[in-house]
């Protein structure tokens, strides 16, 4: 049988869940005060989660970004992370898909993100070289840097992308 998985926005409530979630798939690295800092921006952050067999499995944050003199709207992937136990059974793929979805009807013109090419190419994300990140990249992850255009504007666009509070942490970048 083809298990059923749900996805809704976050709530309030699913902070203990995340709690877990981060640890057991970033053991290495603590994204939870970000985590917890994303769910605070209210509907300038669209938090998506993936629910199976009523457990919380899945969790994308999208963020609504600027470009540094420019009026253009656009998002930031991040983070995005699934239980391993259910890792490889394509949530991460639907949860991200959902909210790309979310992004174009909301008329985003771009998402960025910081991430493996190898996984986020799959999405139709490209390297990036016209919007900067907020902070400078250490010269390996130089290559992490990319962007999916939503098809809602056809100029492109050049500039620093500029981020709320929650993302303006060097270590976030540098690290
Ligand atoms: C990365 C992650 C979110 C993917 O979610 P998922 O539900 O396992 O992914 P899907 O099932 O949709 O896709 C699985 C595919 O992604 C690939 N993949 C998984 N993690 C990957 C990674 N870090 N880098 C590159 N590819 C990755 C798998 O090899 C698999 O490839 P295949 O389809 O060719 O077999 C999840 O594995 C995770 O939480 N990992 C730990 C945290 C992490 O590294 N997050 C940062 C993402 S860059």
């Amino acid at each position: 049988m083809i298990e059923k998985i749900a996805i809704r926005e976050s709530v309030p409530g699913d902070v203990a869940s995340f709690e877990k979630l981060y640890r057991d798939a970033f053991p290495d690295e603590d994204l939870l005060p970000l985590v917890r800092e994303l769910q605070g921006e209210g509907p300038a952050v669209v938090s998506l989660v993936a629910i199976a067999d009523k457990a919380l499995v899945g969790h994308v944050a999208f963020t609504t970004c600027g470009i540094v003199g420019s009026a253009k709207k656009v998002a930031l992937l991040g983070p995005l992370a699934v239980a391993p136990a259910r890792q490889r059974q394509g949530i991460g793929s639907l949860i991200v898909r959902e909210g790309l979805r979310w992004l174009k009807n909301a008329d985003m013109n771009q998402v960025y993100v910081l991430g493996d090419p190898a996984y986020y190419s799959r999405f139709g994300f490209e390297p990036e070289d016209r919007v900067t990140p907020p902070y400078q990249l250490p010269q390996e992850w130089r290559g992490a840097w990319q962007s999916l255009d939503l098809g809602n504007d056809k100029q492109p666009l050049h500039g620093m992308l500029s981020v709320p509070p929650p993302w303006r942490k060097r270590a976030l970048w540098t690290s």
